[in-house]
């Protein structure tokens, strides 16, 4: 699992480490211990070289044992689209996405024929409900934006929540076609405050949250915050099996505390959009477009 240090993460990690017979592993940057009985691995989604050393970690501690779910929950959300990685690549697109994409393509083979694979997207990437989600998909764009261009900051957020459900669904169509059949789901815990999400965020835009939108949400339903505790709930309830998608869903939604498998934005169900995104994703992180199993 990896974003299970703070927020939504924690609780859902807390939920599942409580299960009888569990192995929870976690990847996680430094100093951090997880909950009692979970062992934690030094992962920085930051770097695809820790990715790479991160699953072979687990794979070595697993001797052969295959991997029943797979939890890709870590997130950042920054306004400053001028960091990069040590690999060159917009740091919110890299975290978000592209090293938890090498990172299921690592561990996807090691997973069980009836596992799980949960990767944490956002409504944000709808355009329906937030303005400036993409329309349009340009990977390459979002790896390297131009640090000229000003419209790209407040859309690389949800432009990599829409690589992750784009994600979800790539594994979803591969489990149909070749072992292991995991299900994948693509989970939208919904606006969820008192989490470290906005973190980085300026100090004024941090307090402008914590009034500005308790504020708004009295008179648009779209701004009411769900809480930590019952969207690591529901993580864990998709990631345990103990709440399952109808069969073909990979979106799963948490709207007003309830799970629902809604249809995610038009761009989300484009199969040209998925295929597009699994490529150059690929040739980013030096993969063939295909594993072999
Ligand atoms: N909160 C919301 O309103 C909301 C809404 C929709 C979707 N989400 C999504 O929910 C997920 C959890 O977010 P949250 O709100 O619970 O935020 P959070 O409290 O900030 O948790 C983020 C997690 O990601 C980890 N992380 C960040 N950068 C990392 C890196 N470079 N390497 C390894 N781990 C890294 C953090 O680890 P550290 O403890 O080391 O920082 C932390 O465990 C994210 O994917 C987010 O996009 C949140």
């Amino acid at each position: 699992m990896t974003g299970a240090t703070s927020g939504i993460g924690a609780n859902a990690a807390g939920r599942i480490a409580a299960q009888p017979n569990i192995r929870l592993i976690i990847g996680a940057r430094g100093g951090h211990s997880g909950p009692e009985g979970a062992e934690v691995i030094p992962l920085d989604l930051a770097s695809l070289a820790s990715v790479r050393t991160f699953a072979d970690d687990v794979k070595k501690r697993l001797g052969g044992a295959h991997i029943d779910a797979l939890v890709l929950n870590a997130g950042i959300q920054t306004s400053d689209t001028t960091q990069r990685t040590v690999d060159g690549f917009e740091m919110t697109f890299a975290v978000n996405h592209l090293a938890h994409y090498l990172l299921a393509r690592l561990l996807v083979p090691s997973m069980s024929d009836d596992g799980r694979l949960v990767i944490t997207t956002s409504d944000t990437h709808d355009p329906a409900v937030f303005s400036g989600a993409p329309k349009t998909l340009d990977p390459e764009a979002l790896a390297h934006p131009d640090k000229n261009k000003g419209g790209v900051r407040f859309s690389a957020y949800p432009a990599s929540k829409l690589c992750d459900l784009l994600t979800a669904r790539s594994f979803a169509a591969l489990a149909k076609v070749q072992p292991p059949h995991v299900t994948a789901i693509a989970y939208n815990p919904g606006l969820t405050l008192g989490t470290g999400l906005n973190r980085d965020a300026p100090r004024l835009m941090r307090f402008l949250i914590g009034i500005v939108i308790p504020v708004l949400s009295l008179f648009r339903p779209q701004f009411r915050s769900g809480t930590p505790e019952r969207a690591g709930e529901a993580l864990a309830q998709l990631t345990l099996g103990e709440v399952n998608p109808p069969p073909g869903r990979v979106y799963a939604s948490l709207a007003r505390g309830e799970l629902t498998f809604p249809d995610p934005s038009a761009l989300a169900q484009s199969d040209e959009a998925r295929d597009l995104l699994w490529r150059e994703s690929a040739t980013m992180v030096g993969l063939p477009l295909h594993t072999e199993q």
